[in-house]
């Protein structure tokens, strides 16, 4: 391994806020599922109830029909589960929300707009909220969460790091039984998804991408109460920051619509997408920004349904899979991804294998397949397929991962 290649990569301001915070809370940058894990030894019947939780949550998901209060009864008992209090709140977070947010904190704090007043949506264990209040000492930043839980461990943790800007309230954000007043921030992190504001998972058929003509169609006709609730608390010229679990191209549709339609003036050059591996499976992200314009929203829907099939790879279709592939890679740790392509043949045996080790501080990945096998599952001719792997190793060398091809 060459001296460059050891040379660490310069952090944004962001990237390097981002950790000095996390540390301080206690919690890694990366999933760390060991504390979760021990916890769930020490009390095998909390684990229990846990686990059927999940699948008590996950089952109702899946039957896609479940209306907004009855999802919000089967996460409340959940989070009571994982709140009980705020260590095993954070060591649950250590174990997987903790990329989610790390990611999330990164973007915010090089990006966010000023504010005076700003509303966490779905604060949960307020790691986020005390963030935001720490990162904003002159404004006065407000949690609101409907897991009574989540409230008492946040308020645990903004004492614990000294955010003495922040409160919580305990209400339901998309249809509230007190006042919350006025805010010039809004934000919202996997929190309008779990409030069940649109269906989980795509409308079945033949093709789990046919959604994607939900762009030019009643996805962007979506409206949510909910959002326009929450829209409604924002002051003239106040923003909006979104950050939701989008599996599929639905989804985000959804999502913006329901934003754009609340009257949110979305500035979609700030709007993106990321790819984290959740139980496996690469799941994208999307981030909508925005305002609330005095007049009437400038967006159009057009502009949305624009921005969505021009989205960057790591996207919302089949074609991307190999690129989420290198994604799955990377969140699993490899700051390094050597791709061999060895032995192209019509005949060659047809394999593909992926792996992961670590030497001191650096992680690598590797991925070994046949260009014979790609060319068989694509129908593209060698050429095209190295051509589009070329245009991989660029765009996630644009992201901070080197990325290096061997002919064998
Ligand atoms: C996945 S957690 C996210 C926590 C936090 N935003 C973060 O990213 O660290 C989602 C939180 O949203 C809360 N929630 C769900 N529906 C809500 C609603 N209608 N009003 C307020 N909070 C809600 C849940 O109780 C849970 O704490």
């Amino acid at each position: 391994m060459g001296k460059q290649s050891r040379r660490k990569k310069e952090r944004t301001p962001g990237e390097a806020k981002a950790a000095r915070y996390l540390t301080r809370v206690g919690l890694p940058d990366r999933p760390d599922p060991g504390p979760y894990r021990r916890l769930a030894e020490a009390d095998p019947e909390w684990f229990r109830l846990v686990s059927k939780a999940d699948e008590a949550a996950l089952a109702l998901l899946e039957r896609g029909d479940a209306a907004p209060d009855q999802i919000m009864a089967i996460n409340q008992a959940r989070y009571g589960l994982l709140y009980q209090d705020l260590d095993t709140a954070l060591a649950e977070y250590a174990s997987r929300p903790v990329m989610i947010a790390a990611a999330w904190l990164r973007w915010w704090y090089d990006h966010h707009p000023p504010a005076t007043r700003l509303l966490d949506v779905g604060c949960g264990p307020g790691v986020l909220t005390c963030a935001y209040g720490l990162a904003l000492p002159d404004a006065e930043v407000v949690g609101v969460d409907v897991t009574p839980d989540a409230v008492v461990c946040a308020e645990e943790l903004a004492a614990r790091v000294g955010a003495r800007n922040v409160t919580f309230v305990v209400d339901d954000a998309l249809d509230p039984s007190g006042e919350l007043g006025e805010f010039d921030q809004v934000v919202a992190v996997t929190a309008f998804g779990e409030a069940g504001l649109y269906p989980q998972h795509p409308p079945a058929g033949p093709d789990a991408f046919s959604s994607v003509a939900d762009v030019d169609g009643p996805g962007l006709e979506f409206r949510s109460p909910g959002i326009e609730h929450v829209v409604s608390l924002l002051s003239p010229g106040g923003s909006l920051l979104v950050f939701d679990r989008t599996g599929a191209a639905s989804q985000a549709v959804r999502l913006g619509a329901a934003v754009l339609n609340a009257g949110v003036d979305l500035d979609l050059r700030q709007a993106g997408g990321e790819v984290f591996v959740e139980e496996g499976h690469p799941t994208t992200f999307t981030r909508f920004v925005g305002t609330r314009p005095s007049g009437a929203p400038s967006t159009s829907g057009a502009a949305l349904a624009a921005w969505l099939k021009a989205a960057e790879p790591p996207a919302y279709g089949e074609a991307w899979t190999d690129e989420l592939r290198f994604e799955a890679l990377k969140a699993s740790g490899a700051e390094r991804l050597w791709g061999c392509e060895i032995d192209y043949s019509p005949h060659s045996p047809m394999i593909e294998r992926r792996e992961i080790w670590t030497d001191g501080d650096d992680s690598y990945g590797w991925i070994a397949t046949t260009l014979g096998l790609r060319e068989f599952m694509t129908g593209q001719a060698p050429q095209d397929l190295w051509q589009e792997y070329t245009r991989y190793a660029v765009h996630l060398k644009a992201k901070g991962l080197e990325v290096r091809f061997y002919e064998d």
